[in-house]
């Protein structure tokens, strides 16, 4: 991502995401997790001894609500530290090992790979997702989940406007675009719910 979307997206998510409690929170931005989240939790592994790494880990509600085995090696990232802070202390005790990683996550430097990479709710807001989904799959060495705005919907619609007046450009890829990013890459899998479309792909043929 550029500078400018960086700094765009970082504080949107500091200063202007709704709070978890708050109306907007349903209704608008995290509108359709629950069914997502059951989606999400059958895609994980169930045995324990995994790494993950959650791109774009929120305050860690999420991962805390559809992880059930314990990875090995949890490494949870963000562009806010507050974010970190929070997810961290979130799931503490739910893995062997923990970190928490500040940072973008096109550009991040990391040189461990991970058998699950997660990135949900994050290419929404990146420009060049393209860019970002190759990132995440050099970063995988099993499977990497990850989900994006379903389109026509007139949800999304709304959140475009909303995002444009925080200087974000919401991303929805088409199906055709996903397929010839992920051509090639392995064997994947597509669910779509009311809001959006989930993606696990396996990685070489990864068995899950
Ligand atoms: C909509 S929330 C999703 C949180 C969680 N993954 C979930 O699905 O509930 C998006 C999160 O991704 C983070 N994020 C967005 N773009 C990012 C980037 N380029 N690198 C790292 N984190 C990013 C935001 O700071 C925010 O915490």
């Amino acid at each position: 991502m550029s500078p400018s979307s960086v700094d765009a997206v970082a504080r949107y998510f500091e200063r202007r995401y709704p709070a978890r409690a708050s109306w907007l929170s349903g209704t608008i931005v995290r509108r359709g997790e629950r069914e997502l989240s059951g989606l999400l939790r059958s895609w994980l592994p169930s045995k324990d001894g995994f790494d993950l790494l959650d791109v774009g880990c929120g305050d860690g509600t999420l991962l805390s609500q559809i992880l059930l085995a314990r990875p090995r090696r949890l490494r949870l990232e963000d562009l806010i530290p507050a974010n970190v802070s929070a997810a961290t202390a979130l799931l503490r005790g739910r893995a062997h090992e923990i970190e928490g990683v500040i940072g973008d996550a096109g550009t991040l430097v990391d040189p461990s790979t991970y058998d699950v990479v997660l990135a949900t709710g994050v290419l929404d807001y990146y420009p060049r997702w393209q860019q970002l989904l190759r990132t995440l799959v050099a970063r995988s060495r099993g499977t990497l989940i990850f989900d994006v705005p379903r389109g026509g919907c007139f949800h999304h619609q709304l959140r475009r406007i909303w995002l444009a007046t925080q200087g974000i450009s919401l991303q929805v890829p088409t199906g055709d675009e996903l397929a010839t990013v992920l051509h090639g890459l392995g064997s994947w899998r597509m669910a779509v719910t009311k809001f959006s479309v989930a993606i696990r792909l396996d990685i070489n043929g990864a068995a899950g």
